[in-house]
């Protein structure tokens, strides 16, 4: 009986869009009775009044809907999602199977407290995720509900295991906007602009990107890695002695500092430095894991071994949900009841995660990265190849399905030192090409404090929307470099 009634509501809430909503509020007379507003652009009026300014937005209007790789806003207008909600959405929107595992889990249980008991979705996820660990060593979890708190719980997991305080973190490293997560973050100052004091204690080397060395695109990786790895010793000997470091916290691919990924090399000697001083090495893979760089997670491109492991995002497809991994033997070190958190591991984002690692592994996700990586790439430097392009795109770069195209600048940051400053570059292309890809029917967006754009489609992207996506890129290019 129970089941046949959860059945039903379960259809309810599936079929829901089809569901009259005149029938569900009232009817709109009812609602301006009440003082609600019934048209978008009235609830975007109050949008703008009411809702923070420290928020910025990339559209105008209101999202209403999401089908794979597609959303539609309230006013009909329809775009190819490149973005999938920066990183969230890498199954596509509403995938059926995560959507259906949720819907069922919110008729089930919606929020067993994970400091009161267990709840299955948690277990079950974490025996998923257990086999795809890049260490085997990874293998004691604690799920939260954003990126920036896994990162938090990072911090005192490395502080709590090693009795050490600093942390080392990378120039042009994002690892999110609270207290701890800002400290460590170097992409721009805008996440902590005016609000210091943020946690003391960190250090940073320059990631192994050549504006960080100031240095043209064509500079060699040996030489960008023996660079910033001569940066770590100059910083253990100089700033913070290894007794005193606890943690070194890298993103394996620099994600808001525009999508550059790590040379192996570089994750070894992190790994190498690490080993030699007891230092413990944190992996933020919350924008890279989850299959976006064509295996399961961007580390494993290096077989480089994480002591920590920060996940969140494509996670569980839109659900919130982060998590931490470590080592039980450091784990064993915290006591009871430093984790926690009120929503923390809910069990409905729990058991959207179960779905997404199963489609990950049934749906063989990992080979559609890979094949439509390599058109993706081969269709921007195509365009790269055309004479009237070339002059004014500086790289293209990336792994998987988080590939970025940098443009030149006339004028971006440190623009008298650096090399690749251009003179005669328009002003801000990313920017520019991103507002002509929108107006053409692609959602796509900027990254780092460069003429960055960004690609982050869902990962079981067609063949023919991935091709449609570089497209209306092309052209989009082609447009403001002639609009000079
Ligand atoms: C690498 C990385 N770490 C941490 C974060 C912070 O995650 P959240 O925004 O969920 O707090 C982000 C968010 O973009 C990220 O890209």
């Amino acid at each position: 009986m129970l089941q046949a009634t959860r059945r039903l509501a379960l259809s309810r809430i599936i079929k829901g869009s089809t569901l009259n909503r005149m029938s569900i509020n009232g009817g709109p007379a009812a609602l301006q009775s009440r003082g609600v507003s019934t048209s978008a652009d009235d609830l975007c009026e109050l949008g703008r009044r009411h809702v923070t300014n420290g928020l910025g937005r990339l559209t105008e209007g209101i999202m209403a809907k999401g089908s794979g790789s597609y959303v539609e806003y309230e006013d009909g207008k329809r775009l190819l999602d490149f973005t999938s909600g920066i990183g969230v959405t890498s199954l596509g929107h509403c995938h059926p199977k995560v959507s259906q595992a949720a819907a069922e889990q919110c008729l089930t249980l919606v929020h067993a407290q994970c400091s009161i008991a267990f709840h299955k979705p948690y277990l079950q996820l974490v025996e998923r995720l257990l086999p795809v660990m890049p260490h085997p060593s990874l293998d004691s979890f604690f799920f939260w509900n954003s990126g920036s708190e896994a990162v938090e719980a990072a911090i005192k997991l490395a502080r709590v295991a090693t009795g050490r305080q600093h942390i080392i973190c990378m120039q042009g490293g994002y690892h999110g906007r609270t207290y701890g997560a800002m400290a460590v973050t170097k992409s721009k100052t805008i996440y902590s602009e005016g609000v210091f004091p943020v946690m003391p204690g960190v250090f940073s080397i320059p990631y192994p990107y050549w504006h960080q060395h100031g240095l043209p695109p064509s500079t060699p990786t040996s030489t960008l890695v023996s660079r910033s790895l001569y940066q770590l010793d100059l910083l253990l000997a100089q700033q913070s002695a290894p007794r005193d470091t606890a943690a070194i916290i890298v993103e394996p691919l620099l994600g808001e500092g525009g999508y550059v990924p790590a040379a192996p090399e570089f994750l070894q000697g992190l790994r190498d430095v690490c080993d030699k001083h007891g230092i413990l090495l944190i992996v933020d893979e919350v924008q890279s894991g989850f299959a976006r760089t064509g295996k399961f997670f961007m580390i494993e491109h290096s077989g480089v071994r994480p002591d920590i492991m920060v996940i969140a995002k494509g996670l569980a497809n839109g659900f919130p949900l982060s998590g931490v991994v470590g080592r039980k033997e450091h784990t064993d070190k915290l006591k009871p009841g430093t984790m926690g958190g009120t929503y923390a591991g809910n069990a409905v984002s729990c058991a959207a995660a179960v779905a997404v690692a199963d489609v990950i592994k049934g749906e063989n996700i990992l080979a559609n990265v890979q094949d439509r990586s390599r058109e993706l790439f081969d269709s921007l430097e195509a365009l790269r190849s055309d004479p009237d392009v070339f002059p004014y795109i500086l790289d293209v770069r990336g792994a998987g399905l988080m590939v970025a195209v940098e443009f030149s600048s006339p004028n971006g940051p440190g623009a008298q030192f650096d090399p690749v400053t251009k003179a005669d570059s328009p002003k801000s292309l990313a920017s520019r090409v991103v507002k002509a890809c929108i107006d053409k029917g692609l959602l796509i967006m900027t990254t780092s404090a460069y003429e960055v754009v960004r690609f982050i489609p869902p990962l079981n992207i067609s063949h023919q929307d991935l091709k449609k996506g570089a497209e209306i890129f092309g052209q989009a290019v082609r447009q403001v470099l002639r609009e000079g």
